[in-house]
């Protein structure tokens, strides 16, 4: 038989559990997902112009998204970047996507200094303006990502935005 004190007790524990829960699920899920991707993946983002970029030179582009987590919506900001580097007339895709992430451990993959070839500044592996490798510290080519041009004379250029497994042989998306 339960008395009214044992009634309280149990009840002031469950709620007390509730209330917990309802402070770690949140908080763990941030733990896990340090930079809240909701948002941050797997959509299509307006990059440029195919107008503003020229054959055969990389260029950066920052991602911003926006994102949010238990209580707070943040405003826009950047979530990763992206390599665009524009194809001879007539190649397809005509515009080449790479994730700027190393695959190695995920630094941002930079230009060389003689600005003939992708450098990570980390642990210095060394890729080609298609992204294959030119040494052996990553373990993969840098990750292309899917490009898509709009119908205008002077195409929108958007970029499916993903992030990889790094140290993977194999390209797997995290999204
Ligand atoms: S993270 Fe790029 S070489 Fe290690």
């Amino acid at each position: 038989m339960f008395n009214r004190r044992a009634v309280f007790r149990w009840s002031a524990l469950a709620l007390g559990n509730a209330f917990a829960l309802a402070v770690a699920i949140p908080g763990a899920k941030y733990l896990l997902d340090p930079l809240g991707k909701k948002g941050s993946g797997g959509a299509f983002r307006s990059m440029t112009r195919l107008s503003q970029l020229k054959v055969g030179e990389p260029q950066a582009f920052a991602v911003i998204a926006k994102r949010q987590d238990a209580w707070v919506r943040y405003p826009p900001e950047p979530v990763g970047s992206v390599w665009l580097i524009r194809q001879a007339e007539g190649a397809s895709p005509a515009v080449l996507a790479l994730s700027a992430e190393c695959p190695h451990l995920s630094c941002p993959v930079n230009l060389a200094p003689d600005r003939q070839t992708f450098l990570c500044p980390c642990h210095q592996a060394s890729f080609r303006f298609d992204g294959q490798t030119l040494n052996t510290v990553s373990p993969r080519a840098m990750d292309t990502l899917e490009v898509r041009l709009s119908d205008e004379s002077d195409p929108e250029v958007a970029v499916k935005f993903e992030r990889f497994q790094p140290q993977a042989r194999e390209k797997k998306s995290l999204v």
